[in-house]
């Protein structure tokens, strides 16, 4: 597939969906938010992937925000609809993907880009990494999900502190908020990330699908978690991966999932 805003690539079971507008430091236009949709159900519809790492193209930024340029002059009811599709477009899509996605932060991940980071199952930041949700310099509110999600990952009082003060944090900073699960340096992040998919991917994926959602099911207003956990574990029993993962246990051999 070719795009104008973003690359993926795809290799022994891994995609890469790399955000690429180097001169706007990879900011999101609404353009690159469709691409990265379009790439998403791409990835969701082709068998052979079976994680996702995104990241965004050069040394300097992961996502520099949502493109600011875009939005200036919208008025209100543009402007809900900017966060409304935006959700649902990408970054609510990206927190259901049914594969792991990890993001590899690359350099600033600021407003729209911490956003799309969180969305993303979890993080490992390179050192040079800054992450931040600066909106309400600008006058306005996270928008892509960072009131929500912020808080669930750093804690009330740190999420509170960090939009208010529109402030930048490190990567060392962000792993001792837990925003960040790894730091590497610059040239271990994507080997780091593989290294990390590969252990994934040893695993039954239909299983990992089921626990995405009964993970992300704790995190959902009104809905029981705990039912969710029933039901997964439940349509388990029902695979093929089941089986094979039961059976290579007993018969004291390496499991070979197939994914069903
Ligand atoms: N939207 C649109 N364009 C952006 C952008 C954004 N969020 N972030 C960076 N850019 C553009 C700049 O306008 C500049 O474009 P230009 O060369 O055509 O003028 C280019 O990317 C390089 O950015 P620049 O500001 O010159 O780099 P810097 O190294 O001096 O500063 C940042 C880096 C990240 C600190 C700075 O770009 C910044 O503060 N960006 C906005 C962050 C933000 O508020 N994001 C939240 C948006 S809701």
């Amino acid at each position: 597939m070719s795009f104008e805003n973003i690359k993926f690539e795809e290799n022994d079971g891994i995609a890469y969906i790399t955000i690429d507008r180097p001169t706007k430091l990879n900011a999101l236009n609404k353009a690159t938010i469709q691409e990265l949709h379009e790439a998403f159900e791409a990835a969701q519809e082709d068998g052979d992937i079976k994680v996702i790492i995104l990241t965004g193209i050069g040394e300097k930024a992961f996502v520099a925000g949502a493109d600011i340029s875009e939005f200036s002059d919208f008025s209100k009811e543009e402007g809900k609809q900017l966060a409304a599709q935006g959700q649902e477009k990408l970054f609510d899509f990206v927190a259901n993907f049914p594969k792991p996605v990890i993001a590899a932060v690359n350099g600033f991940a600021l407003g729209g880009g911490l956003e799309l980071a969180m969305a993303a199952h979890f993080r490992i930041a390179s050192d040079n990494a800054k992450m931040g949700l600066p909106e309400v310099s600008l006058g306005v509110i996270p928008g892509y999900g960072g009131t929500q999600r912020l808080p669930q990952l750093v804690g009330k009082g740190r999420a509170m502190e960090m939009i208010m003060t529109a402030g930048m944090i490190d990567a060392r900073q962000a792993l001792e908020y837990n925003l960040v699960n790894h730091v590497t340096t610059q040239e271990e992040l994507i080997p780091f990330a593989e290294k990390t998919a590969g252990k994934i991917m040893k695993n039954s994926m239909v299983a990992i699908s089921g626990a995405i959602k009964a993970i992300n099911a704790n995190f959902e207003a009104g809905r029981n978690g705990f039912e969710v956990e029933i039901e997964e574990f439940g349509r388990s029993f029902g695979t093929e991966d089941f089986k094979e993962g039961t059976s290579a246990f007993l018969h004291k051999r390496k499991a070979n999932f197939p994914g069903k």
